[in-house]
C-alpha cells in the first residue's frame, strides 16, 4: 500500500493521536485522583458559603431571595452555592443552575467530559482525516482539513476541563461563559471540518468534481499529486 497517500493529513493525523494519549493520560489523573479532586470540589463549595458571611447585609437580602425562590420552586437549591460577590438579582441567581443538585459533581461531570471528548473527538478526527486523504480533494485542502481537525480536537476537549474547574467557584453557566473564547472557535473548527467532508464525499458521489466553482478544490484526474 502507498504509504505517501496520508502525507497531505499526516499532520491532523499526529494531532488526533496526541489528543488519544491526552484523554488516556486524563482518565489515567482522574482515576487515581477521583476522591482529592471532589472532595477539593466539595470543600471549595463548603467555603463559599463563610465568606458570604462576611457580609451581613448581602447575605440577608440572598436569604429572602431564597426563600422567595423556595416559594416559586421545590427543586433542591445546592446552585445557590455557585454564587460570586458579583450576582446581585435574583436573575444571576436563577442562571447559576446545578442540573445534578450538586456543584462539586456538576464539576466532576465537566472533567469527565474533557476525557470523553479528547477520545471521542481524537478517534473521529482520525477517521474522518483518512477518509480525507483518500478522496480526490487537492493536497492543500487536505492540509487544511488536517490542521482542522486536528486542532478542534485538541482545543475542544481542554475547554470542557477548564469549565470543570471553574464550575463551583463560578456557578454552571457563569464557568461556561468563562471558556467561550476557547469552546466557540474551537466547536467551529471541528463544524466546519465535518460539514466539508460531508460536502467533499456529496461532490464525489454525484460526481461532480468537474462542475464551475467545485473543480478548483479537486484533483482534475483521480490519483493527481498535487
Ligand atoms: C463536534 C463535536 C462534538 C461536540 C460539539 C459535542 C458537544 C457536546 C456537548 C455540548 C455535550 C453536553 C450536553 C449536555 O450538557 O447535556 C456533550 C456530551 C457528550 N458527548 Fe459530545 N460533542 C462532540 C463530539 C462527541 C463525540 C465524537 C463523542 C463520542 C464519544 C461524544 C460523546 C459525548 C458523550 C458521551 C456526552 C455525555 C457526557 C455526560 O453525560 O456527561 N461527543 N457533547
Amino acid at each position: 500500500m502507498n504509504s505517501t497517500i496520508i502525507n497531505p493529513v499526516r499532520h491532523g493525523l499526529l494531532m488526533a493521536v496526541a489528543a488519544l494519549i491526552f484523554g488516556a493520560l486524563w482518565a489515567a489523573y482522574m482515576g487515581t485522583h477521583h476522591e482529592q479532586l471532589h472532595g477539593a470540589f466539595e470543600t471549595q463549595v463548603a467555603t463559599i458559603q463563610p465568606t458570604d458571611k462576611q457580609h451581613p447585609m448581602e447575605e440577608m437580602s440572598m436569604k429572602s431571595m431564597q426563600m422567595d425562590h423556595a416559594h416559586h420552586s421545590t427543586l433542591p437549591t445546592a446552585h445557590e452555592h455557585g454564587q460570586t460577590h458579583h450576582e446581585t438579582d435574583t436573575q444571576v441567581n436563577e442562571e447559576q443552575h446545578s442540573h445534578s443538585g450538586n456543584l462539586a459533581q456538576d464539576a466532576m461531570q465537566r472533567l469527565l467530559r474533557g476525557h470523553i471528548h479528547f477520545m471521542g473527538i481524537g478517534v473521529l478526527s482520525a477517521v474522518l482525516l483518512l477518509i480525507t486523504a483518500f478522496t480526490s480533494l487537492k493536497n492543500g485542502w487536505k492540509k487544511t482539513l488536517g490542521f482542522t481537525f486536528g486542532l478542534g480536537a485538541l482545543l475542544y476537549p481542554p475547554a470542557w476541563i477548564l469549565m470543570g474547574f471553574r464550575t463551583v467557584e463560578l456557578g454552571p453557566q457563569a464557568a461556561e461563559a468563562s471558556v467561550m473564547w476557547l469552546f466557540g472557535p474551537a466547536v467551529a473548527l471541528l463544524l466546519i471540518s465535518l460539514l466539508a467532508v460531508f460536502v467533499v464525499l456529496l461532490v464525489e458521489t454525484f460526481s461532480l468534481q468537474k462542475a464551475v466553482f467545485i473543480r478548483q478544490f479537486f484533483h482534475s484526474e483521480t490519483g493527481a499529486s498535487s
